[in-house]
Order: C-alpha cells, then structure tokens, then sequence
C-alpha cells in the first residue's frame, strides 16, 4: 500500500510516523510545499527505522504531485492550524483554496485513491472534496470522530479512575467545539454503562472536556493538537489497508441517514479495503437526536461561507 501524506507540519509528520510504526504500508511519501521541508522530515524519519523497527519506506517531495502517483490513501493536512482563541471555522477561507487545489491534484495523479480529510474545519473541508471532485462518496472520508473518540475514553478514564482499555465511548456530530456529540448514554466500563458509575454532572463535565479537547491543547501548545490526530488517522488508514471493516465516527456525505442530506458529519462508519464501506445507523436517544440536528445547522453554516 501506498499512502501519500500532504502538509509536512506536525500533524502530517505525526500521521507519517504512526503509519510507518504500525508497518503494514510499503511506502509513505510526505509532500509539502516548503522548499527541502519534507525531505528533512521523511529522512529524520527514516532514521528512525532501525531503532522502532519498520520496514515503510517514507519519501519526502517539493511539490511535486507526480511522486504521489498510485496512491492508494491520501491524507489532505496541509492549511494553516488554528492559534489560541480561534475556532476551526475561522480557517475556512485560506484553507478551503488549499484543499481544493491538492485534492485536484491527488486525483489527478492518484484516480483510485481514497482521501482522508483532516484540515479544518474538517467537516466543511470534506464536503468541499465532495462538491468539487468527482471521486464517489466511500473514497472521501473526514477525521474527527476518530480523534475526538480518543480523546473522549481519556476524560472517560480520567474521571473513573480507570485504565483507558476499560473505557468505550463514541464522539458523532461535526469537528467542533460546540458540535461534537459525545454518546454519554452509550459508553461503557467493560460493558456496563458508565452512567452506572458517574453522577449526571460529572458525565456533563466530561462532554464537555471532551468538546473543547481540541481548544485546550490549542491553548497550552500555542498550535494545534498532532500526537493524538497522527494516532487517528494511521488507525483509519490501517483499516483501509488491512480490511479491517472497523467501525469509527468519521465525517461521512449524508443522503438521507440520521435525517440529514447533502452534508459531511460525524456518524459511526466501518473502514475496510473501499474506503467507507457502510454508514452505521444507531438508535439515538431523543437528547442525542436534538444535539446531532443541531450540529448539523453549524456546520451547514460553515458550509455556507465555501464559495461554491
Ligand atoms: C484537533 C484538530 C486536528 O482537534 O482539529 O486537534
């Protein structure tokens, strides 16, 4: 498998190292527009082949879209990451120009490919991809629920004194501080419902960490989260790669499911050798229904600022 990673910065250099350690890809190649940048990012990487012990070959380009040919995943990071204070719909305006050229130019180089968004703000982004390429809708896939899952089970742990592998829990809804949906009623230690464990105002607490995961790291960092977004996508792209069918919420186009159309969002999917192999449809507690419309209009707010 070959997998093209765009954008060298810390998020793209994080999906490239996860993917390469995790070795089951033949060969990443990392493309950024700064002149030598992602050579000097893929060579350090490189070196660090012998010592974390990975057979991936990681390449870095200028540019140059032709190195990316037959690709068989890319992954679309490039655009400017927010600062502190901002929100992830402030970036709309230069980003969305960037992700409409380099996912021009990865089709055009890469017709088979399956894109993974992940520049913000994600969902908008996503949906861009959509209006503005011809690629099918299984082959257009945004990264959020992913992350915000993870970063979901540590507030969920955290707040039960428990070890992460105990926790399950799912994040849907759009990519955004006040869009996020995390499935309280849903998640679990080890089968049993954490509402079982925690008082109704500590499990507010930890939706709400968990929705504004991305902005506090923002804050203590001075840039955007990497580590976490890295771990994320290479776990999306591995259950491409590996056929897995595994399930994570992803930012999917909607025709008609979770009563919602013509809009990218957060719903539970299964990733295998296809892309988005199939939505998941889930009974939502009325409450979830609400908080899922009403991320639906903020994000089709954002929509409407694309100049499509
Ligand atoms: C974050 C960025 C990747 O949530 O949106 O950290």
């Amino acid at each position: 498998m070959k997998v093209t990673v765009v954008g060298a910065g810390a998020v793209g250099a994080s999906c490239a190292e996860y993917i390469a350690i995790k070795n089951f890809a033949s060969e990443v190649v990392v493309l950024d527009i700064k002149e030598g940048f992602a050579e000097g990012k893929a060579m350090d990487l490189m070196q660090t082949a012998s010592l974390n012990g990975f057979d991936t070959k990681i390449t870095g380009i200028t540019n140059d879209y032709s190195k990316t040919a037959g690709s068989d995943v890319a992954i679309i990071t490039s655009g400017i990451p927010r600062k502190p204070g901002m929100t992830r719909e402030e970036l709309i305006g230069i980003n969305a120009g960037i992700v409409k050229t380099v996912s021009s130019n990865l089709i055009e180089h890469s017709p088979n490919v399956i894109l993974i968004v992940v520049s913000n703000p994600m969902d908008t982004m996503t949906y861009l991809v959509h209006k503005t390429t011809n690629l099918p809708k299984n082959r257009i896939i945004g990264m959020g629920g992913a992350l915000d899952s993870a970063r979901f089970k540590y507030r969920l742990a955290e707040a039960l004194e428990a070890p992460i592998s105990d926790v399950d829990g799912m994040v849907i809804g759009g990519h955004s501080d006040t869009g996020m949906v995390p499935l309280t009623a849903h998640a679990t230690r080890n089968s049993i419902k954490v509402s079982e464990f925690l008082s109704e105002e500590r499990l507010a607490q930890v939706s709400e960490d968990t929705k504004v995961g991305g902005a506090t790291l923002t804050k203590l960092l001075g840039t955007s989260a990497w580590y976490a977004p890295g771990a994320a996508v290479s776990s999306m792209v591995q259950a491409i790669a590996c056929d897995q069918k595994k399930m994570f919420p992803c930012s999917a186009f909607l025709e008609g499911e979770y009563g919602l159309d013509d809009i990218c969002i957060g719903v539970p999917v299964l990733l295998g050798k296809n892309g988005i192999e199939k939505i998941v449809k889930i009974e939502l507690a009325e409450a979830e229904k609400a908080k899922m419309q009403e991320s639906a209009e903020g994000v089709r707010k954002t929509n409407g600022l694309l100049a499509l």
